[in-house]
């Protein structure tokens, strides 16, 4: 029957049987998924694994503190840390296109996995690859095993040939809830266990126009307070993600004491779902949505104008790029 204490323990035996004695590469996105997969390896075969994590420069406040530190403390985890924010911010110098933006990161970040996963290689050969691959993942892509199954979302796919790994994707068969319930049965911290879904594009695809270091600094600060005001509101776990976005190319007239501003507005896009396929607006408390967007408006100068999405998908998608 089934517990998350079964679960971990069926999970750790077949992971050892799949493995043996050999070496283990996991990318950590800072998202629930691959944080349970690498623990429940970890768990597993300890130091025969090796976790990379790309700092790529859109992630949110906190997010690589929550990787580096408290996952790491958590679990033990063998932890490969590469700093890439200048590398991606040039990459992506002067792009506004939404589909260019994700190519140039997927691209980059493949690029960046390579070059860590050849350096780890090298001293210790590597085999197998972690893939925090769910059930509704597994249905979605027609339940076929191996390489060819790798959701493109998943930042993995594209690797040279010379590069393959075996994958192992222990959540095969769970469903998130039972993921969560396995995350919090290994230990690890309750923001990265309740964590809502976050794109591999992070932050680059919340700003609509070109991405640089001062607007995702706003962007940041922007989100930070709304990810705050939700969780201190204890409706984290009612919605299923609260997206915020800087139109960082639009600007409106405003005004703050006795001066006229003209900055960007904020779009707060918190959803409800099941499965991402559909979802409709969430109907946050108006003292909420008051809290927020007044604190925005004080907190972060560059912001004048705070808006609701009110769209469902369809036919609006979750993300705006
Ligand atoms: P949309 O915007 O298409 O998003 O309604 C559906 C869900 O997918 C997430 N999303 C992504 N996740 N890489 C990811 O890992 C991506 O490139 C990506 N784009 C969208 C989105 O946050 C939502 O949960």
């Amino acid at each position: 029957d089934w517990t998350p204490e079964n679960m971990v323990t069926e999970s750790i035996n077949a992971i050892r049987t799949q493995v043996g004695d050999k070496h283990v590469l996991c990318a950590l996105s800072g998202g629930v998924d691959s944080a349970v997969a690498a623990a429940l390896v970890q768990q597993a075969i300890g130091s025969q694994l090796t976790c990379v994590f790309v700092d790529h420069g859109l992630l949110r406040e906190g997010e690589v503190e929550q990787v580096r530190n408290d996952f790491v403390a958590a679990t033990g985890v063998d932890l490969v840390f590469a700093d890439e924010r200048e590398r991606f911010l040039t990459a992506l110098a002067g792009v506004s296109d939404p589909e260019e933006k994700r190519k140039i990161i997927g691209r980059e970040f493949i690029r960046t996995f390579e070059e860590k996963a050849r350096e780890i290689a090298g001293e210790r050969g590597i085999d197998f690859l972690v893939q925090g691959t769910l059930y509704p993942d597994v249905v979605e892509s027609g339940g076929g095993e191996g390489t060819a199954n790798i959701k493109s979302h998943h930042n993995v796919g594209g690797l040279p040939d010379d590069l393959q790994f075996t994958l192992i994707e222990p959540l095969r068969q769970m469903f998130k809830d039972e993921v969560r319930a396995v995350g919090e049965q290994l230990g690890l911290p309750e923001a990265m266990v309740w964590r809502h879904p976050f794109p591999g594009p992070g932050l680059g695809i919340r700003i609509v126009g070109e991405i640089t270091e001062d607007r995702l600094a706003i962007l940041r600060q922007a989100d930070a307070i709304a990810r705050e005001e939700l969780a201190n509101a204890k409706l984290e776990r009612d919605i299923w993600q609260f997206p915020v976005v800087l139109l960082a190319d639009v600007r409106s007239v405003g005004v703050q004491g006795d001066g006229r501003t003209y900055g960007h507005p904020i779009v707060l896009r918190p959803v409800v779902s099941d499965d991402a396929m559909t979802a409709d607006w969430a109907r946050l408390p108006y003292e909420l949505l008051e809290k927020i967007s007044s604190r925005i408006t004080n907190e972060c100068p560059e912001v004048n104008r705070v808006a609701l999405d009110i769209t469902s998908k369809p036919p609006g998608t979750i993300e705006w790029e």
